[in-house]
């Protein structure tokens, strides 16, 4: 009897440890394929980014997050270029996503804002164009946070939900292959698929062990919204943390590297922001790692809601986000 159990607790380890094995891409509610880990980019412009867009490549990414306020789509659209040209790796085969810009909110200023986007980058379509934040900035200016004389940031009122149909006119002209949003809470989520046509397919947050998100996560997913990670290093306030070093340890790679697989093995695609050859290389090095149901429940257990991108600036908008507990 005890040699039966111990062979069906044997085969339920071995099914176990088979389900951990991951994926590099993840199925979209459209069907459309999306690869779990992404190169992140904010911060980092110039030659800085460009090299380290063809080393990712090199790596072996097929997934680079930009955004219009990055100011980088040019030197990442020089790069691709490059790759295009000089390596095997066509267009197709690599997932490129950048954001609409606060000051892009009413629905025909979405189309040009993308058309920016693209001409910027080189390219004919995104694979992902995301809403970068539900409340919008005064338009028609040429700053991408315009301030009245006395410093205060000058808002729109133009609804999200407008700017959704935006997003789904981009979508219809073939400017995107898929559409999203970022930084939006659960009830706006809602309130999009109240009236969309087409469902948005990502929520892009930030996420890490500090904010692992699982309300938001699992509401999403019930919606069959998927969660990009940004910030999964906490901005790199992460790396030092005992309980991940500690497993780093255990597994013999770095807290970096337990950060990211943390992401992925929940099914959260995730964004590491790196710009050397040794982190771009680490950070996309997980497809190995096993973290066992009690590494994932220690790192669950970290969760504080401790969030870093808090945008004070928009705390009193009527579309700010993070009022809400998810
Ligand atoms: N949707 C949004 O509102 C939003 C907001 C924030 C970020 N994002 C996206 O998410 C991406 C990632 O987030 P993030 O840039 O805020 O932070 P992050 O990826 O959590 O951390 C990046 C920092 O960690 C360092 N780092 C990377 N890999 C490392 C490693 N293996 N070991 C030690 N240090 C390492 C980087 O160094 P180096 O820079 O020196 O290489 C950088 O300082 C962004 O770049 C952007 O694409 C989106
Ligand atoms: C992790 O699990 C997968 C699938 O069972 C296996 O192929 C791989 O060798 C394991 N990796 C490690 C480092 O244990
Ligand atoms: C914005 O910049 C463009 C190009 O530099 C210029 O043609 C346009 O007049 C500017 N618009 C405003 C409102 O400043
Ligand atoms: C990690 O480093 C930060 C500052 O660099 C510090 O505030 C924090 O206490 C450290 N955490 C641990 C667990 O050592
Ligand atoms: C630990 O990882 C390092 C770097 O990947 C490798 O060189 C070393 O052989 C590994 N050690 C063990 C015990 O697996």
């Amino acid at each position: 009897m005890h040699k039966m159990i111990g062979r069906v607790s044997l085969l339920v380890c071995l099914m176990a440890s088979c389900c951990q094995s991951l994926d590099q891409t993840i199925t979209l509610s459209n069907g459309r394929k999306m690869p779990v880990i992404g190169l992140g980019t904010y911060r980092a412009t110039g030659d800085v980014i460009y090299n380290s867009v063809l080393t990712a490549l090199d790596v072996g990414y097929r997934h680079i997050d930009t955004a219009y306020l990055y100011d980088n789509e040019k030197d990442i659209g020089r790069a691709l270029k490059h790759a295009f040209s000089e390596t095997k790796i066509k267009r197709e085969d690599v997932f490129i996503v950048s954001k609409l810009w606060h000051t892009f909110h009413s629905r025909p200023l979405v189309t040009e804002a993308i058309e920016k986007s693209l001409n910027s980058l080189g390219l004919e379509y995104l694979d992902l164009y995301l809403i970068h934040f539900p409340f919008g900035l005064k338009e028609g200016t040429n700053e991408t946070t315009p301030v009245d004389p006395q410093g205060n940031v000058l808002f729109s009122d133009v609804d999200y939900v407008e700017t959704w149909k935006g997003m789904e006119d981009v979508l219809s002209k073939g400017l995107a292959k898929s559409i999203g949003l970022s930084n939006f809470n659960h009830e706006q989520i809602d309130r999009i698929l109240s009236v969309a046509k087409v469902k948005p397919v990502i929520n892009q947050v930030e996420c890490h062990p500090y904010l692992n998100q699982k309300q938001l996560k699992d509401f999403c997913s019930e919606r069959g919204i998927v969660l990009t990670a940004y910030s999964p290093l906490g901005t790199g306030r992460l790396l030092n943390d005992t309980v991940v070093l500690e497993i780093a340890d255990k597994h013999n790679v770095t807290a970096a590297q337990v950060l990211i697989r943390y992401e992925a093995q929940r099914g959260v695609v995730v964004i590491p922001k790196a710009t050397s050859r040794k982190y771009i290389e680490e950070n996309f090095n997980v497809f190995n790692i096993n973290l066992s149901e009690e590494d994932m429940k220690s790192i669950d257990s970290l969760n504080q809601n401790l969030r870093y991108n808090v945008v004070d600036y928009a705390k009193k908008n009527k579309y700010y986000p993070f009022n809400l507990p998810y």
